[in-house]
């Protein structure tokens, strides 16, 4: 089972302090969201769990965290200030603004307005999705020489930073740049939680090749990021892969695929249940060769005479020089946030006939790895043991004390944020020096001698 739509879990989010509301005291601020106690937590091991998989786990790439706004060069010449845009169109009936490659088209061929159905639509016009900011104190708002924006992606700093790296890092082709960041795009419409926000958080890898090497390393790349994504509890039947059609790819690409993941189950069309949680492209040499001084159009002239430096590659078997091709797999860690919790959700009825959640996380992805209880919080000897053990497991993982309800209640607080264990220190845990632990997938209990208990989680997460 998995959660029915996205609803359900924005408000189990809001319920359990997985994510708020942005500004909500004061009206709130569209389309953006703050990350609470638990989705912080959840958040960070599923960039932990992604840099391990991609920087520790592998022989070929290299970490880098480069910074947010970028000298505006780089983005006239990656080709964000002419064609990052989106066709925006106006609803002349409500007044709705849309994307006009989002919505459908009637029998006739004309775009249909999502909001109240006319066809009465405005012509297209582009939309530049970058936020624009002014750098200096004394600089006016419309300064084009103090014109900065903040990054729409966070693959532009890796290749800037191409040489940096290579020369540092004494590195060969093929390897990669990988880089967790913040990015920032002006969406025209932003929606379905955390789905499709102005602000978000990308995972990005950039690895560079070489051109006669890019298609089989596509491939492997594809094929690594479906166990990954699988190894965070996503289920294979709801995620698929999807070809970027001609028409579809960015300027930059010669082929990408996307891997999509069903956020919208509760659609009757199953087409239309599917949206990306991610990209892998083929980006060809296109980025390293327009940030570098040296290539020349048709007519002799420098395609970029800003950069001051070659981005080329120099092969010591061949003794060849090349702008190395670049495969792209990039992930956003919000949808990703989104698919794992969708995918973990499951309801199981009580023998009372009651209905409870309980959020199926992977143990390696759980905010609380172990929630220790105590089972009478008027005896003071049992409380004392029970912060104790918490105080004696959090060091090697993350564990709270509970003593806010009855144990029922406490447990089904634990089941529905996704702790794998529930540790209860009980009378008897006084005599024998054992604890109850209780599973919370299959809610079976057994007695662990306090010693173990340790050794016992660790070897379970
Ligand atoms: N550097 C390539 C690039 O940025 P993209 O397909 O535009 O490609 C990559 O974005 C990933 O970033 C997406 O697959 C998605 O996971 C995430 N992403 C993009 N825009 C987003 C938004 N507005 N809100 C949340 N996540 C977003």
């Amino acid at each position: 089972m998995s959660a029915p739509n996205i609803e359900t879990i924005a408000s189990l989010s809001k319920r359990r302090g997985f994510v708020f509301p942005a500004s909500d005291i004061y009206g709130g601020l569209g389309s953006s969201w703050d990350y609470g106690p638990l989705g912080v937590e959840l958040a960070n091991n599923i960039k932990k769990s992604w840099w391990n998989w991609a920087v520790y786990e592998r022989d070929d790439i290299e970490g880098l965290d480069s910074s947010i706004i970028l000298n505006r060069s780089v983005w006239k010449y990656s080709g964000h200030e002419t064609t990052f845009s989106d066709p925006l169109v106006d609803c002349r009936s409500c007044k709705s603004r849309l994307r006009q490659d989002k919505l459908d088209t009637d029998d006739a061929g004309k775009f249909i307005c999502s909001n109240c159905g006319s066809t009465d639509l405005t012509e297209p016009r582009p939309f530049n999705l970058m936020f624009r900011t002014t750098i200096g104190a004394v600089s006016a708002d419309d300064d084009p020489a103090a014109l900065a924006y903040l990054r729409p992606e966070t693959a532009q700093g890796i290749f800037i930073n191409f040489k940096n790296v290579l020369d540092t890092s004494r590195r060969k082709l093929p390897f990669g740049i990988a880089q967790i960041g913040k990015a920032f795009r002006n969406e025209v419409t932003p929606g379905n939680f955390i789905f499709r926000t102005r602000e978000f958080e990308q995972m990005e890898i950039e690895y560079f090749v070489r051109p006669d090497e890019v298609q089989k390393l596509h491939q492997e790349w594809l094929d690594a990021y479906l166990e990954w994504i699988k190894s965070l509890g996503i289920s294979a039947e709801n995620i698929k892969l999807y070809e970027q059609s001609a028409e579809e790819l960015a300027h930059y690409s010669e082929r990408t695929v996307d891997i999509l993941y069903r956020y919208f189950p509760e659609r009757s069309d199953e087409e239309k249940q599917w949206d990306e949680l991610m990209g892998i492209a083929n980006r060809t040499d296109y980025d390293l060769r327009v940030h570098s001084k040296k290539p020349e159009d048709a007519d002799g002239k420098r395609i970029n005479p800003d950069s001051t430096e070659d981005l080329s590659y120099f092969d010591p078997q061949t003794n060849e020089r090349f702008y190395p091709y670049i495969i792209e797999p990039s992930i956003g860690v919000n949808r990703t946030l989104l698919a794992v919790m969708m995918d973990a959700y499951t309801e199981k009825t009580t023998e009372k006939g009651e209905t409870r959640v309980i959020l199926k996380l992977v143990p390696e992805l759980a905010p609380i790895k172990a929630a220790v209880l105590p089972l009478a919080k008027n005896k003071p000897e049992i409380v004392e043991m029970a912060k104790r053990i918490k105080k004696d497991l959090q060091p090697s993982l993350r564990a709270v004390y509970d003593d806010t309800g009855g144990i029922g209640k406490l447990y089904a607080r634990q089941d529905e944020i996704g702790t794998p264990f529930c540790v209860t220190v009980d009378h008897e845990s006084l005599e024998d020096n054992a604890v109850t632990v209780r599973h919370r997938d299959s809610w079976e209990q057994e007695r662990v001698s306090t010693d173990a208990l340790k050794s016992y989680l660790a070897e379970r997460l």
